[in-house]
């Protein structure tokens, strides 16, 4: 028997949909919300989702908005900036689907806060 317990989701991504209202810079204000909804949606249709599969969350802020809007994909801890639904379209086919990372995507790693 393995020592690592097997992950109970393949992979598991979380949206960034934190909105503020003191006019700092947020995720909710590059419409992370119709992300979310779209990359659900996506992942549904797919047959993606589920235990063994794929999981799609919500988060608060990920602290790192300046890269905005902002999603993570576990277990690899990859980072992504998208900008439009057919980001999160090449997100689902390629990361979620065939574990292929997104390199154009990619949050640069200098970027926080
Ligand atoms: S507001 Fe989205 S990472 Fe902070």
């Amino acid at each position: 028997m393995s020592d690592t317990p097997k992950s109970y989701y393949q992979r598991h991504i979380f949206f960034c949909l934190n909105k503020r209202d003191n006019g700092e810079a947020c995720c909710a204000d590059h419409d992370a919300q119709g992300a979310f909804d779209h990359c659900k949606s996506r992942v549904k249709k797919e047959g993606l989702m589920g235990p063994g599969k794929v999981r799609v969350n919500k988060a608060g802020c990920l602290d790192r908005c300046a890269g905005g809007p902002i999603c993570v994909v576990y277990p690899e801890a990859v980072w992504y900036t998208y900008v439009d639904k057919d980001d999160i379209d090449e997100i689902v086919d390629s990361h979620l689907k065939n574990g292929q990372v997104v390199e154009r995507l990619l949050t640069p790693p200098d970027v926080g806060r």
